[in-house]
């Protein structure tokens, strides 16, 4: 408490006793008779009411303001008892009286600095409950892009089996699907086709920028494109979506989503010192992905294994990634922030790190002879087969079903060895690893996927993270059109609080 008390008479102008408090710091004070006995509390908040009521501070006196026969406590009262003097009441300092006089006056910042207050709710609320640890089973949003159903073997993109769009539909049109909400006719896919290609042209002064990107030290596919998407956006001037229309919301989306390819492509060859291929107009988006890559047009059976990988991995429930990228929207953000932020979620090897280790786990296990010791082995000493089992799947991964078909429609020795691996696999995880329902996951043939259409090892996650940008912005556009802020609560273990700070703490640097 502030001792001793300071205190004013009650035939002080509110001028006079306004001043009184400035001089002394504080924001109350007690009033006094002339025999000093209390007999009011005077607060900033008395004099700041009565000006705002037009009241004339050089003439109106603390009598006529002040609270009369205020609340006490006893200096011995334990601080708990003020505490709940001032929760109840409501008020902000209390006069504590030692034998009848006015020893000091005790305000709320005093208490709240010694005691443990437990924290104020509103009557009748709960403490919020607390979801299980990833969040798994909870729903935090209504969407209408896609569900992945993982007892199933089922996913899909608007209703559509995902895996059907992927044998049946080109890139565009799924695309199309995913962030205008319905399969295009003839005319609107070639309206939205131009589009695409037309997106594709690099802002302004972007390409010395990539060339410094792919020269740095750190350099990584994914990682360099997570910088070129966020240098692009500022480019472009990407607008805050909370500013922005709906229509010009999907525009960015699509201008982005257009140029992601083509920022990567770029990095990759000016990275490995090859000079940058312009995407061909004619192409469409797989083949102009691998023309960018190589600077040939390839061959039709390449393009399309590698569109129906893209297809299948544009988007897939309510993952990390996109969770990111909805976070980052709800906030009102650009879109170049939400893509920056859902690449480097992505970045991480439980979420899309995986295609390039299943592909060393085949090299590592070299001839076919030798895949059930390693196999064994691998589990035997705890280690987890690459390409195999799923937190949401617990039978085929249906994307691995397609792309298994996609590989051996390509052919080749390693399409074979892979097929001979996984079904020793899955002989020797039902003998090892009983009940655990493991399958194959996408990520086991996308691997030998990407590698028989040329697409480098560092390249996958990358080349995932194109495909997944459609997803993302079909996720940011429904965010932006139906947005509340996402902003949870986290449950605290920490110390009690309020802590005092160690007396004699002082600032340092
Ligand atoms: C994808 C993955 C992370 C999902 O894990 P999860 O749902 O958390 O599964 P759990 O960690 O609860 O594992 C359950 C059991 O299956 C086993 N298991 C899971 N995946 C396994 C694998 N790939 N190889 C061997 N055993 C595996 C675990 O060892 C565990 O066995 P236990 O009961 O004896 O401890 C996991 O299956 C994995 O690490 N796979 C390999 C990496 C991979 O392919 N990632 C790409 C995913 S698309």
């Amino acid at each position: 408490m502030h001792k001793p008390a300071v205190t004013v008479t009650a035939d002080l102008t509110l001028s006079e006793a306004s001043r009184v408090l400035d001089d002394r710091k504080v924001g109350a004070a007690a009033v006094l008779d002339s025999d000093g006995r209390l007999i009011g509390m005077v607060s900033e908040r008395d004099l700041l009411r009565s000006v705002g009521h037009g009241i004339d501070p050089t003439s109106t006196r603390v009598a006529e303001v002040m609270t009369r026969e205020p609340v006490t406590v006893s200096a011995s009262d334990p601080a708990a008892t003020a505490v709940d003097i001032f929760r109840q009441r409501q008020f902000r300092h209390l006069p504590v009286l030692d034998n009848g006089q006015v020893a000091g006056i005790l305000s709320i910042r005093h208490v709240v600095r010694v005691a443990h207050i437990e924290e104020v709710r509103p009557a009748g609320s709960a403490p919020p409950a607390l979801a299980p640890r990833g969040l798994e089973g909870v729903a935090v949003a209504e969407t209408a892009v896609g569900d992945v159903r993982g007892e199933e073997g089922f996913f899909h993109y608007r209703g559509y089996d995902a895996a059907e769009l992927a044998r049946r539909c080109s890139f565009e049109q799924v695309w199309h699907l995913l962030v205008e909400g319905e399969l295009p006719d003839a005319r609107q896919l070639s309206a939205f086709r131009e589009r695409t290609v037309a997106g594709r042209h690099l802002a302004e002064g972007i390409d010395p920028i990539l060339q410094q990107v792919a020269r740095l030290p750190g350099y990584t596919p994914l990682g360099a494109l997570r910088t070129a998407v966020s240098v692009t956006a500022a480019a472009l001037d990407t607008r805050a979506t909370l500013d922005i229309p709906p229509d010009e919301v999907r525009a960015d989306c699509l201008r982005l989503a257009s140029l992601v390819p083509v920022l990567l492509m770029r990095l990759h060859r000016h990275h490995h010192g090859q000079p940058p291929v312009h995407p061909d107009p004619d192409l469409g988006y797989a083949a102009a992905y691998l023309q960018m890559l190589t600077g040939e047009r390839p061959q039709e059976r390449s393009s399309r294994a590698l569109e129906q990988y893209l297809i299948l991995t544009m988007d897939h429930g309510f993952n990390s990634s996109t969770f990111t990228a909805r976070v980052i929207t709800s906030t009102g953000s650009d879109i170049g922030s939400a893509l920056t932020g859902a690449i480097g979620a992505l970045a991480g090897p439980l979420h899309g790190g995986a295609p390039s280790r299943a592909l060393a786990m085949l090299d590592a296990i070299g001839s076919p002879e030798r895949a059930e010791d390693y196999l064994r082995e691998e589990i035997r000493s705890g280690q987890r087969l690459m390409g195999f089992g799923h937190r949401v799947y617990k039978t085929d991964d249906p994307r691995s079903t397609l792309l298994r078909e996609v590989a051996t429609e390509l052919g080749g020795p390693q399409v074979e060895f892979a097929r001979h691996v996984e079904a020793t696999a899955l002989r020797v995880l039902e003998e090892l690893k009983p009940g655990r329902r493991l399958y194959t996951n996408v990520e086991f043939y996308a691997g030998v996927v990407m590698n028989s259409v040329g697409v480098p090892r560092d390249m996958f996650t990358p080349t995932f993270a194109c495909s997944r940008t459609v997803g993302w912005t079909a996720a940011i556009a429904e965010q932006a059109a139906n947005n509340r802020l996402i902003r949870p609560s986290a449950l605290y273990v920490g110390p009690p609080a309020p802590r005092p700070v160690p007396q004699g703490y002082a600032l340092a640097r």
